[in-house]
């Protein structure tokens, strides 16, 4: 592919002169005697360097050069000035000019300059198009990994719900609660202002609360009458075996934590560490009720589900023992329809 050259002089001799030393050694030459005629053309013919005389009827060749340099950063320009006016050859480069020539000149600089021009050019178009390619990988990959962490993450999620919905079939519980009480828990923590990573472990941490049931046996677990003293220690362990569980695999180190103290009380009488008030993570604070709250208003086997007043009534009678008061406080003031929604099934009266 041969090169484009655009000769801008108002004398036709220098236009002559030149292109036919250049096209000898085959570069395509055009010619434009003044600048509105060079603009013309470089709208029609994609030119590699242009060649400029300064002094010209109409617009100059500072002009030129100014306006093209706005244009198309790249293209490469030589101009051509009087020997006399070297002040105007200094500001053209400090525009952008890539050199100027003094005349007369010689014909063989000319063509040596014209060389050197377009094949620093084409080194830097190439640079160029290097970079826009590399940038373009760059990105292409970025979403390719961003797009596998997306499927791995519901690929976990999808896992995790299959776990968690096996563990409430063995409960024999109806419908879900571990979804249930999972979206109590964020709808009450997004009251609270969690937000983000920590909203979402608060949601995995409610999902998989009893997870440390799987160890407890069908004959404990599933027991129609009381427990007895025995059975009664081995149920108590099932948040320190749930924390055992997950504490090690690190995206559900979070949601361990709130794991190990859902069963704690905020007068300190809970289980297991008898932690007190503020010493219980708010996020196993915010599930302690929630889960009262699904646990009152499910049917049980041996018991039917509570109306929604009276489950109300129950929580506000253990703020302060079993429940963090500013919690049960925010908890009385959410309309019941409000919770309606967030569990996806109606109360009864
Ligand atoms: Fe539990
Ligand atoms: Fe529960």
């Amino acid at each position: 592919m041969s090169n484009h050259i655009l000769i801008v002089d108002d004398e036709e001799m220098i236009r002559e002169l030149l292109s036919s030393a250049l096209e000898q050694e085959a570069y395509q030459c055009h010619g434009a005697s003044n600048v509105d005629e060079a603009f013309a053309l470089l709208g029609e013919i994609p030119v590699d360097l242009v060649i400029s005389d300064i002094m010209m009827p109409g617009r100059s060749g500072v002009d030129l050069l100014r306006d093209l340099k706005r244009i198309d950063q790249d293209i490469a320009v030589l101009m051509i000035t009087g020997l006399s006016d070297m002040t105007t050859a200094l500001e053209c480069v400090h525009l952008g000019a890539d050199d100027y020539i003094t005349k007369p000149f010689g014909i063989n600089r000319v063509i040596l300059t014209v060389k050197n021009l377009i094949e620093r050019r084409s080194l830097t178009l190439e640079k160029k198009q290097y970079q826009t390619s590399l940038e373009f990988k760059v990105m292409e990959q970025t979403a390719q990994i961003r797009k596998t962490m997306n499927e791995l993450s519901h690929a976990y999620d999808s896992t995790l719900t299959a776990l968690v919905k096996a563990l409430d079939a063995r409960e024999k519980e109806v419908g879900s609660h571990s979804e249930r009480v999972m979206n109590y828990t964020v709808f009450l923590g997004e009251k609270i202002g969690i937000t983000g990573k920590e909203l979402q472990e608060l949601a995995k941490g409610a999902l998989l609360h009893d997870i440390g049931k799987i160890g407890i046996s069908d004959n404990i677990l599933l027991k129609p009458g009381p427990l007895d003293e025995q059975e009664w220690l081995d149920m108590r362990c099932h948040p320190q075996v749930g924390y055992a569980i997950l504490s090690d695999i690190e995206f559900l180190k979070g949601p361990a934590e709130m794991i190990l103290s859902h069963h704690e009380r905020f007068d300190g009488s809970g289980y297991p560490k008898g932690l007190k008030d503020e010493q219980i993570p708010i996020s196993s604070r915010i599930f302690a009720l929630v889960d009262t709250l699904d646990a009152m208003t499910s049917n049980r086997p041996y018991r039917k589900a509570l109306p929604f007043a009276q489950m109300t009534e129950e929580i506000i009678k253990c703020r302060g023992s079993q429940f963090d008061p500013d919690i049960t406080d925010l908890f009385a003031s959410i309309p019941r329809r409000q919770w309606e929604e967030c569990s996806g099934k109606r109360f009864i009266d």
